[in-house]
């Protein structure tokens, strides 16, 4: 196994399959990403979704919701895309403004269009591992695992974050019993006591924690197999901003026996993770 897990080669072999199987089937596919407000961040990512979407062959559109938008007005919008059949897929931009009943408008997303996995629905499937979306972080993860045949089997992986989006599913597919399973796992949080207690039994460390830089080389043991998952924006001398990961790479990268870079690790494969469960879309809609 390298020591540096890239992430470019596995999204890109992921972009190339669905490209292949989109162009064998002579299908169309579309995305609606729902986007309130202007987050910059949010638009960043939109934008380089719509890009590799338009490359691969899915038509990606966004609709730009003002921040004030009401509950029952977002409701509709969404169940006309339920009802529209040339759309395949509906992806809701978090965070969502703080006037907006997120689980209610969760709830009323079709859980066969539901590609971030958000739908209770979804997220039961994945606990009880039936066939199902998974949501896309956790899924470029099992990805990388997969690619760099990282053994997880009898594995001690600790997770920093218990976030609906990564942490909670992830410790769940991890314990699956299949390929990519199997570990024993630990979740750690903000209320977690002694944390570098727990994360210097990792095997596998998984970060997903949203603070820049925040396990240091003496919070790992020796030839431990890191897996960062935060993207996080600081401010740089020369570029006025670069992003960084959840762990201090330079710190960590002598003490352990493979880790992955922020940019270009775990945030590469999510992003083609997400298209392909746009493909997985239209392959349970279309099943009969
Ligand atoms: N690469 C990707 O594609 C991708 C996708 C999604 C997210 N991300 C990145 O991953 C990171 C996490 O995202 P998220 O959405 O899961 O974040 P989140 O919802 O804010 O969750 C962060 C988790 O970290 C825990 N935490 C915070 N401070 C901690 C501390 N001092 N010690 C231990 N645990 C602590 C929190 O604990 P509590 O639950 O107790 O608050 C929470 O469970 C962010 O950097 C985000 O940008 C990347």
């Amino acid at each position: 196994m390298k020591k540096r897990l890239s992430g470019k080669k596995i999204a890109k072999n992921i972009y190339a399959s669905i490209k292949e199987d989109i162009e064998l089937n002579n299908i169309s596919l579309k995305l609606v990403i729902l986007l309130i407000g202007n987050d910059p961040a949010a638009e960043y990512y939109v934008q380089n979704l719509e890009k590799k979407g338009l490359k691969i062959g899915i038509e990606i559109k966004t609709i730009i919701l003002d921040i004030s938008i009401d509950q029952r007005l977002l409701l509709e919008k969404i169940d006309a895309l339920n009802n529209d059949n040339k759309v395949n897929a509906i992806m809701l931009q978090k965070p969502l403004p703080n006037h907006l009943d997120e689980s209610e408008i969760i709830m009323k997303i079709n859980p066969n269009k539901d590609v971030d996995a958000f739908h209770p629905l979804n997220m039961g499937n994945l606990v009880l591992d039936k066939q199902g979306f998974l949501p896309a972080t956790p899924a470029a993860v099992l990805e990388l695992i997969k690619y760099y045949e990282i053994e997880t089997n009898g594995k001690h992986i600790v997770i920093v974050g218990r976030s609906d989006i990564v942490g909670k599913p992830l410790a769940n597919l991890l314990l699956r019993k299949s390929e990519t399973g199997n570990a024993t796992v630990t979740v750690c949080h903000s209320r977690t006591k002694d944390l570098s207690f727990h994360t210097k039994q990792a095997d596998i460390l998984i970060a997903a924690i949203g603070k820049p830089l925040f396990i240091k080389s003496d919070m790992i043991k020796d030839n431990t197999i890191i897996i960062d998952v935060g993207v996080n924006q600081i401010k740089d001398v020369e570029k006025g901003y670069r992003y960084v990961g959840d762990v201090d790479y330079e710190a960590c990268f002598e003490k352990v026996s493979s880790i992955t870079p922020v940019p270009g690790g775990i945030g590469t494969i999510t992003t083609a993770m997400l298209l392909n469960n746009v493909l997985f879309a239209y392959k349970i809609q279309n099943k009969n």
